[in-house]
């Protein structure tokens, strides 16, 4: 089942709960607007190449569109359009007057230079630059992007409709962003997390963590695991994963990860098979990479399912999409918990 189909499905299930009527269950599945623009580049050789850019804005009924604006070569229509559909959710759960929206380019940003990341984004957002703005539509950060990516998105913006800090969340301090916002989803996180435990008379301190994704999320929740006492014994990204049953120094990890561009051959700590990390022993799992990540189809699920009958297992699942329901009912039989940050 691809993410909108598991979206849409999580959605009307909801939606009998709450005993919504048809027409307003159908009429919610349905975004506002679809957007495909094609942006094409030249890229510091000389060569053009071509990306598909999307922005799905699902619902505007609560105020502003909001969303993210993903770089990944997955990135498809169906994803997309799911991920503005749980913005939209997510805003409505929260009471924050906002509607949702999500965007996102089909790349792989690590095999592109600064200055192509740089061009990209400009193209992008000269294509979309009438659609979005402070009162309709507010981009912000997510996977493969940052605060430099939002300031390029500003910067843009600005040039056809003057000087609109306000048109990106997730921008540098220095351009009007936030303080704590680099932080701000990771160490959601962890409260989410620590607030669940706080229930069962625990904390994270002495608890074993495992996380998926050392990127902005991945490694900030790390980050204050660590400095709270807690250890993470095992993290991966996209370069590999390492472990240490002792716990990792998550700040001497992060000096490492800046200056290698890696993972791999941490000196505190053994590489690791990437694909063992969604099974490694643990209290809780962190999967701060991609959505759908602990599925039925996953080739581990076996492994998974013996590993979740060990005393005290928790999933914190953080990406946006949540793991299909179908995962729920062998979560819950072992008194494991999924907190699903939508
Ligand atoms: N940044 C935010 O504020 C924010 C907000 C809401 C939700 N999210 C969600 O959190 C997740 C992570 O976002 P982020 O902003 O940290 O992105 P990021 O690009 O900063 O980091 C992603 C990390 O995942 C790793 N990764 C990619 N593929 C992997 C794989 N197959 N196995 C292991 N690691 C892999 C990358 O190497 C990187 O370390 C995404 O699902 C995103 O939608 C992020």
């Amino acid at each position: 089942m691809n993410a909108l189909a598991a979206t849409s499905r999580n959605f009307r299930n909801a939606a009998r709960i709450l005993g919504l009527d048809a027409k307003i269950e159908k009429s919610l599945l349905i975004p506002f607007r679809e957007i495909k623009v094609e942006c094409t580049i030249p890229k510091d050789d000389g060569s053009l190449v071509s990306y598909v850019g999307f922005r799905v804005q699902h619902d505007n009924a609560r105020g502003p569109m909001k969303g993210g604006i993903r770089y990944h070569p997955e990135v498809d229509p169906d994803e997309v359009n799911a991920l503005a559909q749980l913005m939209t959710w997510k805003t409505a759960v929260a009471d924050i007057p906002y509607g949702g929206a999500k965007g996102g380019i089909g790349c792989t940003p690590r095999e592109l230079s600064k200055s192509e990341l740089e061009r990209l984004t400009r193209v992008f957002t000269q294509k979309i630059h009438d659609l979005i703005g402070t009162h309709t539509d507010v981009p912000a950060p997510d996977m493969g992007t940052n605060a430099q990516t939002m300031a390029w998105i500003l910067d843009e913006y600005s040039k056809f409709h003057g000087h609109s800090p306000a048109v990106v969340t997730g921008k540098p301090i220095d351009l009007g962003g936030s303080l704590g916002r680099e932080a701000a989803t990771g160490r959601g996180v962890v409260f989410g997390t620590e607030a669940l435990l706080a229930e069962y008379g625990k904390s994270v301190k002495d608890l074993t963590f495992v996380i998926q994704g050392f990127g902005n999320v991945g490694s900030w929740a790390a980050r204050l695991i660590h400095e709270r006492g807690g250890k993470v014994i095992a993290v991966s990204d996209i370069t590999g994963a390492i472990k240490n049953p002792n716990g990792i120094d998550i700040t001497e990890l992060i000096k490492y990860k800046e200056n290698t561009g890696s993972l791999l051959n941490f000196s505190g700590g053994d590489n690791m098979d990437p694909n063992e990390l969604l099974v490694h022993e643990c209290d809780v799992l962190i999967p701060s990479a991609l959505g759908g990540v602990l599925n039925r189809f996953n080739p581990f699920t076996n492994k998974l399912t013996a590993f979740l009958g060990v005393s005290y297992p928790m999933f914190c699942i953080i990406n946006s999409l949540p793991s299909p329901l179908s995962f729920s009912p062998f979560i819950d039989k072992r008194g494991s918990f999924l907190i699903a940050l939508i």
